[in-house]
């Protein structure tokens, strides 16, 4: 059974958790973000999504730790995989090699001492063109500027407006299909956190909520529709989509990132500044 969860809800039903649950989630955050840094090197042409799955689910075993999506739902994966215009909970599989300028998101969750630590980044097999560099720079960027309006007296609205407010200026679209979600000692929890909005629509952000910002935004319009497997998501209109997602918890006076990347690979564009 589940036990008992940690800290109180507030009024709008959102869990406020206490300064030591903090450590719990640096832990949980920390494996996931290293998770992704090491198969960063294994993201390369002719590679299927099913091997780098298989890797990814072996170093959360080597670590002790748990998958958190292994069962979710019927979910089988310790990963999703999603390629170009798939936006998200794409399924790994033997049959989806990867091709040279592919742009894909990988997103691990992982559960460690309890404690869920959930994140996703870009990748690229080989180099990717313009329009993939660009949609990927938009998107990285609209996660930040979301997680600059954290601390507390703001609202969720100021986060997804600010989110909004960067890839509209940018002349992309923020997916309304999906959202980011409170998460702690479970995977999704109170409140959806909506990546567009409007300034200062509430619920207002308290210290010790922990929830995640996953922002996916095409390059065409919004909408998705789901394949018929149930769980992959794409545009409509088969334009090239882009997510990263941290898992944050709000402090006294902004917000600690749980899943920052330990090496410092979470820009997709790292390796352009290594030559
Ligand atoms: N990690 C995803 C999220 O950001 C959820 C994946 S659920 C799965 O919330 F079942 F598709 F893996
Ligand atoms: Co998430
Ligand atoms: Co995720």
């Amino acid at each position: 059974m589940e036990g008992n969860l940690p800290g109180h809800l507030n009024k709008d039903g959102i869990r406020i958790h206490s300064k030591d649950d903090f450590a719990g989630m640096h832990a949980a955050g920390r494996l996931a973000a290293n998770i992704l840094d090491r198969i960063t090197d294994h993201v390369v042409p002719g590679v299927t999504t099913l091997e780098l799955d298989t890797l990814i689910h072996q170093m959360v075993i080597d670590a002790g730790a748990k998958s958190a999506t292994v069962g979710y739902k019927g979910y089988q994966h310790a990963s999703c995989i999603s390629i170009n215009h798939v936006v998200c909970h794409g399924i790994p599989s033997e049959k989806k090699k990867l091709n040279a300028g592919d742009i894909l998101n990988i997103d691990v969750t992982v559960i460690v001492d309890g404690w869920f630590g959930d994140t996703s980044r870009m990748y690229v097999a080989g180099q990717p063109n313009r329009k993939a560099a660009r949609l990927m720079d938009i998107t990285h960027d609209a996660l930040f500027q979301g997680i600059a309006q954290v601390k507390p007296g703001n609202t969720f609205g100021d986060i997804g407006a600010a989110i909004q407010r960067y890839a509209e200026a940018h002349r992309c679209s923020v997916v309304r299909d999906f959202c980011g979600h409170g998460l702690g000692r479970v995977f999704h929890a109170a409140p959806n956190v909506l990546h567009y909005g409007r300034w200062g629509s509430k619920p207002v952000l308290e210290p010790g909520m922990f929830f995640t910002i996953e922002p996916m935004i095409n390059l065409g319009r919004p909408e998705t529709k789901v394949l018929d497997d149930d769980w992959t998501a794409v545009t409509r209109d088969r334009s090239l989509s882009a997510q990263f997602e941290h898992s944050i918890g709000v402090t006294e006076d902004g917000c600690e990132i749980f899943t920052l990347s330990p090496a410092g690979r979470f820009h997709p564009t790292w390796k352009r500044d290594e030559t």
